[in-house]
């Protein structure tokens, strides 16, 4: 089968180590269902492990990819959930699962024509959906939904910043905060990524660090040190920060002064469950919300969408057809 793999690792030249080419059909295991890709799509996570973060060198040569959607033998159409993980070892939440992984860490990810998956990490695809569409919720979406709704603290509407605008979890997080009923801010670098907010559903768009009209209940963090500051000066006393990553670095000041003097929670979100990849999905069903798609094309040119990626110049997700 065609795959996509992480064949080495460089900190300054990740795709050196991208290999598109044939591979071995993956072989059958008990408790686990064959899916056939018929799309994927890309993630910053994919270039992390391309640079050695977050997948271990001695699980090199190791198919990339967190994202897809496709059939099962029988014909059922699914999305794939990534999250590899025992609920029943952590209260419910195989987010929480200490041994917890995602696709391509340890175990062969979804750029492939064929993926692998423990039966439970299948969920079914709203017919609503169109591949591409489906193919593009297991990471970004997955992990903006559970910032808004289990991470967030917000039980009504609320105002909300999203820092960054074409990213995957960024441009997710605004098109869900919308769907969920929240005043959305976008706080993005250039003018066009701006405007694309705007028509994705933010309500109101200021450029990257500048002061906004009024105070924030929670800000949904990906950029890390880049707006890390102006997070913090963006929240009303009590409000929150939920932070799923640090793109453009993870040490920033804390600002310990102003955490405890404003009384601001900070916190960590990663991924979702299951239950919450369903919960999900019914919104997207429910309210016709859908991916922002910034490009489509075979997988045999997923170099192309790489390349893409490290570039930055992008808006949503970049998809593989199968
Ligand atoms: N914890 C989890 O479960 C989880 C899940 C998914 C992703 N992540 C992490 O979240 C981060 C974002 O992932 P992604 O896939 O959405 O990445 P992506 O599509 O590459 O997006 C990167 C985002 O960072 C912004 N950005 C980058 N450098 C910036 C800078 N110097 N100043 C301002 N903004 C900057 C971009 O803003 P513009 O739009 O303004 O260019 C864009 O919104 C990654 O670090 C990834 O590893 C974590």
């Amino acid at each position: 089968m065609l795959a996509v793999s992480c064949v080495s690792q460089s900190a300054d030249s990740p795709l050196d180590g991208l290999r598109v080419g044939d591979l071995a059909d993956p072989e059958p295991r008990d408790g686990w269902v064959r899916v056939d890709v018929r799309a994927c799509a890309l993630n910053h996570h994919d270039l992390w492990s391309l640079k050695g973060v977050g997948l271990a060198a001695d699980r090199l040569p190791m198919i990339l990819g967190c994202d897809g959607a496709g059939t099962l033998d029988d014909g059922t159409e699914v999305v794939i959930h990534s999250v590899i993980g025992d609920p029943d070892a952590a209260g419910g939440d195989e987010t929480l699962d200490p041994r917890r992984t995602i696709l391509s860490e340890l175990h062969p990810g979804t750029l492939a024509e064929q993926v692998l998956v423990p039966a439970r990490n299948v969920v079914p695809k709203p017919a609503s959906l169109s591949w591409e569409e489906a193919a593009c919720v297991p990471v970004a979406f997955l992990t903006a939904y559970r910032m808004l709704t289990t991470r967030s603290g917000l039980d009504g509407p609320g105002n909300v910043l999203v820092q960054g605008a074409g990213g995957g979890v960024a441009s997710a997080a605004i098109i869900l905060a919308k769907a969920l009923g929240h005043t959305v801010y976008c706080a993005a670098r250039d003018e066009a990524k701006r405007k694309r907010a705007l028509s994705i559903g933010a309500d109101h768009v200021v450029p990257t660090g500048e002061r906004l009209p009024e105070k924030m209940d929670v800000v949904i963090e990906t950029v890390g040190a880049a707006t890390w500051e102006h997070s913090l000066r963006a929240l009303r006393p009590g409000g929150r920060i939920v932070v799923s990553g640090a793109t453009s670095g993870a040490a920033p000041s804390a600002d310990l002064n102003r955490v405890f003097f404003l009384q601001l929670s900070v916190v960590g979100s990663t991924m979702g469950t299951r239950g919450e990849l369903e919960s999900m999905l019914s919104v997207l069903d429910a309210t016709g919300a859908r991916p922002v798609i910034d490009d489509v094309r075979p997988l045999s040119d997923a170099r192309t969408s790489f390349e893409r990626l490290e570039s930055g110049e992008v808006f949503g997700k970049l998809v593989l057809t199968v």
